[in-house]
């Protein structure tokens, strides 16, 4: 504790809160890690900012200022494969792309699918540039069959549980699993392909995979999962959140749950809201390679107006670091996955705000205060009293991908070389700067 009455004073932003709705120019005050204040410009402030040394001020002119950002799907790799990603360097790359909370997926080896790993997750997440909070498995490593011990989990700090990677196929585990999870107030993370349609596939089913001569996966692998699911949620009044949506499908089986009044909630990624099945065959780049895959430019555009009316809740960047060495092969022998963190409010802020679709605010939202409420986590305003976890982005900046300016361990993505607008300024943790550019 300092004796000082403010420990750092964001100056002259644009101050943007979801949640207070709050859009215009002021100053937020911060002492021993929380928000005390946000001020608009006065003569008194003018006065009390005066009496301030130049280091506890961030002169944030030009730029908005927002809660830290939330990505609730994220995969770190630690236990396991420390070689593709650590907590610590998945906290970094969080910090760099303006994250200050990120949430775990499980499918790390050993699966994170009781306490003990819980615990280690947390253990070394704690002197990382962002906060972590942990995923558990659904079933024990995340095999579909024998439920995890979703209490002790949930004891143990898991926020949610999922088999992220696979689709729960067994449906009867997953009612069971749903039933458990609404006792614990947790939603199901469901990453929503069903296994037999998609045994074997590459990429998307369409004229693109016959062109291409490679298996694919059907759209309605992901609506018949998300029928599914929708059909369970009614029955045991469980929480369903659907990663990673990409087919016009399950975007309308989404909305058309959500009308009913059943508790779902949706998120997209950015490569899904970006991409389409059509880049693969340009140059067969592995880093394309995803699951689920790049689908059409329909389905593109029906998961934008998801976002754009509401079905989709929030945007994550399911950052799933791969080595190069793996990558490094025929598209189809490469792992699915491709990194997002540093690079998911440059996409969404060209190909979303830019276009039109979602405004900044909008935009923010999906990114703070939605995805906080969906899991139950703290973060996603800026009120008083708040732990001060800002980011600071120069909403016009433009800049070029530079895979070696990635603070991610690997290299991963098929955004290298393309040019962005909107950039991350400070990421600020518990009122601590933990990345300046
Ligand atoms: O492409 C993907 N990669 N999708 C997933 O669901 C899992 C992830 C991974 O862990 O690499």
């Amino acid at each position: 504790m300092t004796s000082k009455k403010y420990d750092l004073v964001i100056i002259n932003g644009r101050v943007i809160d979801p949640e207070l709705g709050f859009g215009k120019d002021g100053h937020i005050f911060i002492k021993d890690g929380k928000i005390v204040k946000i001020e608009t410009d006065s003569a008194s402030i003018r006065n009390e900012l005066k009496n301030l040394d130049e280091h506890q001020k961030i002169d944030a002119t030009d730029k908005l200022v927002v809660p830290g950002l939330i990505d609730i799907h994220v995969h770190l790799r630690e236990p396991g494969r420390e070689d593709e990603e650590t907590v610590e360097s998945g906290c970094k790359a969080a910090a760099a792309g303006g994250f200050t909370t990120v949430c775990c997926m499980p499918n790390t080896t050993p699966r994170i699918d009781n306490q003990e790993t819980v615990k280690f997750v947390q253990d070394r997440a704690k002197d990382a540039d962002a906060r972590v909070f942990v995923v558990g498995a659904v079933t024990k490593g995340t095999a579909g069959e024998e439920l995890s011990e979703i209490g002790d989990l949930v004891k143990m700090g898991a926020v949610a549980i999922t088999d992220d990677g696979q689709y729960v196929q067994n449906a009867e585990v997953m009612r069971r699993a749903l039933e458990y999870a609404r006792m614990f107030d947790i939603p199901v993370m469901q990453h929503a392909e069903d296994q037999q349609l998609c045994a074997g596939a590459i990429m998307n089913e369409s004229f693109e995979s016959t062109r291409l001569g490679m298996k694919g996966a059907p759209a309605v692998a992901e609506e018949i999962a998300v029928l599914r699911d929708i059909a369970l949620c009614r029955l045991t009044g469980g929480r369903v959140h659907f990663q990673h949506i990409s087919t016009r499908l399950a975007v309308e089986a989404i909305r058309q749950a959500k009308q009913e009044g059943l508790n779902i909630t949706a998120e997209a990624t950015p490569h899904h809201l970006v991409l389409t099945d059509k880049e693969i065959g340009k140059e067969f780049n592995t880093n394309l390679r995803v699951n689920p895959p790049l689908r059409t430019e329909e389905d593109r555009l029906a998961v934008i107006e998801g976002l754009v009316d509401g079905t989709i809740d929030c945007i994550t960047s399911d950052h799933a670091p791969h080595s190069e060495e793996e990558k490094d092969c025929e598209f189809d022998l490469a792992p699915p996955g491709m990194i997002g963190l540093e690079t998911t409010l440059g996409l969404i802020k060209t190909f979303i705000i830019d276009k039109g679709y979602l405004s900044w605010a909008d935009a923010i939202r999906k990114m703070t205060y939605n995805p906080a409420r969906i899991l139950n986590i703290p973060g996603g305003t800026l009120e008083s009293g708040a732990i001060a976890d800002i980011t600071i982005i120069d909403p016009n900046k433009k800049w070029t991908v530079n895979a070696k300016k990635f603070r991610s361990r690997s290299r991963n993505s098929p955004f290298v070389g393309w040019k962005l607008s909107g950039q991350v300024y400070r990421t600020i943790l518990g009122g601590r700067i933990v990345f300046e550019r």
